[in-house]
C-alpha cells in the first residue's frame, strides 16, 4: 500500500479542524498509519519546504507553519498520494473546488489549512523528516476486504 504525508496547519487546528480532516480521510476508506500534535521546530520547517527557501512568501510560510502547533498524519491506500491531492484541493483556497477541504474551509493562500505531499517521492522524503519507522503502524483495518477489489 502507498503512503502519503499530511498536516493540519496551525490555522486548521486554531479553527477545529482536526477532526473534519480526519473524517474525511476516515470517510473515503484511508487508514491512518501515524498521527501527532506538534510544535515543528525550525529545521524540520526548512526541511519540510526546502523547495520553497528562496522564494518570497518563504518567510512568512515559515513563521505561519511555527505560530503554533499542527497535526502530523501519514494516511494509507491505494493511490493515496493523488487521491490526498484531490481531497485538499488546489493550492489558493480562494480556487480550490469545492468539496476540497481548501475549498470548503480556506480563504487565503497563505492560510490554506492543510499541507500533503505532491508526489509518492515526496511522501516518502517527508515522512521521513517527520517520523521514526517505529511510529508507522502496521495493521490491518476491518473494511479493507470490501473496500479493495
Ligand atoms: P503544501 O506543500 O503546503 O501542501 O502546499 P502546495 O503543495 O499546494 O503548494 P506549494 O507550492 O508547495 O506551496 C507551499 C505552501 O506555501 C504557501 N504559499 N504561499 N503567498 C504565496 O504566494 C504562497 N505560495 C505558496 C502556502 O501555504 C502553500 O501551501
Ligand atoms: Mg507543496
Amino acid at each position: 500500500m502507498d503512503r502519503t504525508f499530511v498536516m493540519v496547519k496551525p490555522d486548521g487546528v486554531q479553527r477545529g479542524l482536526v477532526g473534519e480532516v480526519v473524517s474525511r480521510f476516515e470517510d473515503k476508506g484511508l487508514k491512518l498509519a501515524a498521527a501527532r500534535l506538534e510544535l515543528l521546530p525550525e529545521e524540520r520547517v526548512i526541511e519540510q519546504y526546502r523547495e520553497h527557501l528562496e522564494k518570497p512568501f518563504f518567510p512568512g510560510l515559515k513563521a505561519y507553519i511555527m505560530s503554533g502547533p499542527c497535526f502530523l498524519m501519514v494516511w494509507e491506500g491505494k493511490d493515496v498520494v493523488a487521491i490526498v491531492r484531490r481531497m485538499i484541493g488546489a493550492t489558493n483556497p480562494a480556487e480550490a473546488a469545492p468539496g476540497s477541504v481548501r475549498g470548503d474551509f480556506g480563504l487565503d493562500i497563505g492560510r490554506n489549512v492543510i499541507h500533503a505531499s505532491d508526489s509518492p517521492a515526496s511522501a516518502a522524503r517527508e515522512i521521513a523528516i517527520h517520523f521514526e519507522p517505529i511510529e508507522l503502524i502496521d495493521y490491518s483495518k476491518i473494511d479493507e476486504p470490501v473496500l479493495y477489489e
